[in-house]
């Protein structure tokens, strides 16, 4: 253990999700930040204030079981390859007909240190060296067995140390090369049009680029686009060049965002009709919280 997570709060904080899902009302929750799947709340506490990861809900507790251990086994991963990660724990309770539903649930971190923000405030001397701190990182965690999402939104910066924050979805591979995860169940989130047996085989190229330094750092390069930071690209590219055998050109970082943007749009697009025919059309709720739409 490396914190206690406040139990009550959390149960609490799980009332207010559900009670927000069942009126398609989430205008009362706290949210600290959101990704491209999901919201992370904010819990704040006598203990202190806590980053909320809602996981998606495990139909049983074996497949929560599984999970933990997949979480576990990537987090000490990481941390012999000398990446310092955010402290995790896990909370769970009971969901409906035997479901688990838990969370992923960190330490506010301060938010005016997330490097995609620093990346905007300070000089391009931060960013030099920034990016070789980074650079340096991200070639000792990333091997075929051990991927990373390593945008600059997933790392803080403090005390001169980089620490990652986006562990939920762990990035492990066995020996043959199969994901660790239960993609399938991390999946529900999308729509039935993107979880066809085809595009479940099709995951495997979009996490490809995960297990590999080349194919981590055009992610890390094109997202810059996103984060209104395309001008750092040219620098950067240098740098990032100096360490790869086949080097990434700026119109490869260019094309890599657009079709990642074009994606994203799409999935998004999806889950938005989704929601909709939940609740409207099947007056059902739909189990999910879904981050605000990315102007790209
Ligand atoms: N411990 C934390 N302290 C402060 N802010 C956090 C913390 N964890 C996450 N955040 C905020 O929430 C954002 C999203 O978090 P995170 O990267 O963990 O999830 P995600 O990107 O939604 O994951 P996924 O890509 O798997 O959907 C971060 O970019 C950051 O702004
Ligand atoms: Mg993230």
């Amino acid at each position: 253990m490396t914190f206690e997570v406040p139990q009550a709060e959390l149960a609490d904080l799980e009332r207010r999700v559900r009670h927000a899902l069942r009126t398609a009302d989430d205008g009362a929750l706290d949210v600290l930040g959101h990704g491209e799947i999901t919201l992370v709340l904010r819990l704040r506490t006598a203990t202190g204030s806590y980053a909320c990861k809602r996981l998606p809900a495990f139909p049983d507790p074996a497949r929560f079981d599984r999970y933990r251990a997949c979480l576990d086994a990537y987090l000490h991963r990481l941390a012999d390859r000398g990446l310092t990660v955010a402290p995790t724990e896990v909370w769970h309770t009971r969901g409906p007909g035997g479901s688990v539903v838990a969370y992923c649930v960190q330490r506010e971190l301060p938010a005016a240190r997330l490097c995609s923000r620093l990346l905007h405030t300070e000089d391009e001397v931060w960013a030099k060296t920034f990016f070789g701190r980074f650079l340096d990182l991200v070639c000792a965690a990333v091997d075929p067995a051990v991927g990373l999402d390593a945008q600059a939104s997933n790392w803080v910066d403090t005390d001169g140390t980089l620490t990652y924050l986006d562990v939920t979805t762990p990035l492990l591979r066995d020996a043959r090369g199969r994901e660790r995860l239960d993609v399938r169940l991390f999946f529900t989130s999308l729509p039935w049009l993107l979880r066809t047996p085809v595009r479940l085989a099709m995951s495997k190229s979009i996490f490809d680029k995960f297990y590999a330094p080349r194919g981590v750092l055009l992610d890390f390069l094109g997202n810059l686009h996103k984060e209104r930071l395309g001008a750092l690209v040219p620098a950067f590219l240098d740098e990032a060049n100096a360490r790869l055998n086949t080097p990434l050109t700026a119109a490869e970082v260019a094309a890599y965002y657009r079709e990642d943007a074009r994606m994203w749009e799409l999935i998004q697009r999806l889950r938005a009709a989704d929601r909709f025919w939940h609740r409207k059309v099947r007056r059902r709720t739909y189990p999910f919280l879904l981050p605000p739409p990315v102007d790209r």
